[in-house]
């Protein structure tokens, strides 16, 4: 298969996550005769500091002309400490996301049995936690009119949804819940809130088209309660924009780290695939940052081309390396190795179904190569 990827590496460790997610995708197609085509775009930080614009109009053709995206991470302390900074890289994601209509932000949350002992949440409640998460992503309080007052002495951000907003996801989430276990939750405000209400409302109505699917309704607050004290509950997580970013961040606790997942963003044009953790600049340049939130969202674009096959055998080979108990430094307990090594690992992995890690072998103190 031909394939154009607009890759967009970003900020802070976005570039060394992309790196190794690349060196995964280009094993994928030397084994299977895919040509991947590469394009290369500037977003975020760097591209203010090039351009002056944190989406420049070059990137964003790049992107309207690739089949899917792979984006890495944007953002920059020296901006998130100047409040009043005019242009921020956010924007660049932002711009991205509302300019390719991606409505729709996909958020698996998978346990890897080997890693259970890395999450502060006890054991017990971590068996059977399987979950995705549907988060709305060009709407809500994050689009919303914003302001200051004249006099600088108030601000405001307001959250607003249409009935087609709620309704498009909704229908993808039931969808969804049908493949797996027939459970949607809707995360909302109800109590407080106008717009959860007319969420709840039209997810009531729409879920009267899917009578297979049971449908839960749950407050945000008590949400973020639930994600810790039975997080086996949930199967599918229907939210809009600020409480899919909120909760998904906060499931990345039961997993162990933030590093570890991935996402999807779909919608009317070109699909991106992107890690959920951001740029960790502390981490920038070091050789330490986890690749494999960022791989597994090369696993889910392969998925989007219809390589089935092809991401299967990535998350196998993510699976693989932690089994042998491989990891990068924020998985702690495991035998340590740098981001670098991780994507040479999961490269030969991929290649190689009969390669076995052996970590004593190959951990950060040895200098073997396989
Ligand atoms: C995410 C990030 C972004 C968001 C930031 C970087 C704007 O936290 O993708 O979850 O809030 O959506
Ligand atoms: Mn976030």
């Amino acid at each position: 298969m031909d394939s154009k990827i607009a890759v967009l590496p970003g900020d802070g460790i976005g570039p060394e996550v992309i790196g190794q997610a690349l060196k995964v995708l280009n094993a994928i197609a030397d084994r299977f005769n895919h040509q991947f085509t590469y394009s290369y775009g500037d977003v975020g930080g760097v591209a203010i500091d090039k351009t002056g614009s944190p989406l420049p109009d070059e990137t964003l053709n790049t992107l309207l002309n690739s089949d899917a995206v792979l984006f890495g991470a944007i953002g920059d302390p020296k901006y998130d400490n100047d409040p009043t900074a005019k242009v921020r890289p956010e924007q660049g994601l932002l711009g991205m996301r509302k300019a390719l209509g991606l409505f729709c932000n996909i958020r698996p949350v998978t346990i890897f049995e080997n890693l259970r002992h890395l999450s502060p949440i006890k054991e017990s409640y971590l068996k059977g936690v399987d979950m995705v998460i549907y988060r709305e992503l060009i709407g809500g309080i994050y689009f919303g009119p914003k302001g200051r007052s004249e006099d600088n002495t108030s601000a405001y951000d307001t959250c607003v949804y249409k009935v087609a907003e709620i309704e498009r996801i909704a229908h993808l989430a039931f969808q969804q819940a049908g493949n797996r276990r027939k459970k949607v939750t809707l995360i909302d405000k109800a109590n407080v809130l106008e717009s959860s209400r007319l969420w709840r409302e039209h997810v009531q109505i729409i879920s009267k088209d899917y009578p297979e699917i049971e449908t839960d309704y749950m407050f945000v607050d008590n949400a973020a309660m639930q994600m810790i004290i039975n997080p086996a509950q949930f199967d599918v997580i229907l939210t809009s924009n600020m409480f899919g970013d909120i909760i998904s961040d906060e499931s990345s606790v039961l997993v162990g780290s933030l590093g570890l997942l991935p996402s999807a963003s779909i919608g009317s044009a070109t699909s991106v695939f992107e890690p959920i953790h951001g740029s960790y600049p502390q981490g920038a340049g070091k050789d330490i940052a986890n690749p494999v939130a960022t791989v597994l969202s090369a696993g889910l674009l392969l998925d989007h081309l219809g390589l089935v096959e092809e991401g299967n055998l990535v998350r196998g080979a993510v699976s693989r390396l932690l089994e042998a108990g491989l990891g990068t430094p924020d998985l702690q307990g495991l035998t340590k190795i740098s981001c670098s090594k991780a994507g040479d690992y999961l490269e030969a992995l991929v290649s190689d179904d009969d390669l076995v890690l052996d970590a004593e072998k190959l951990g950060e103190s040895s200098s073997t190569i396989i």
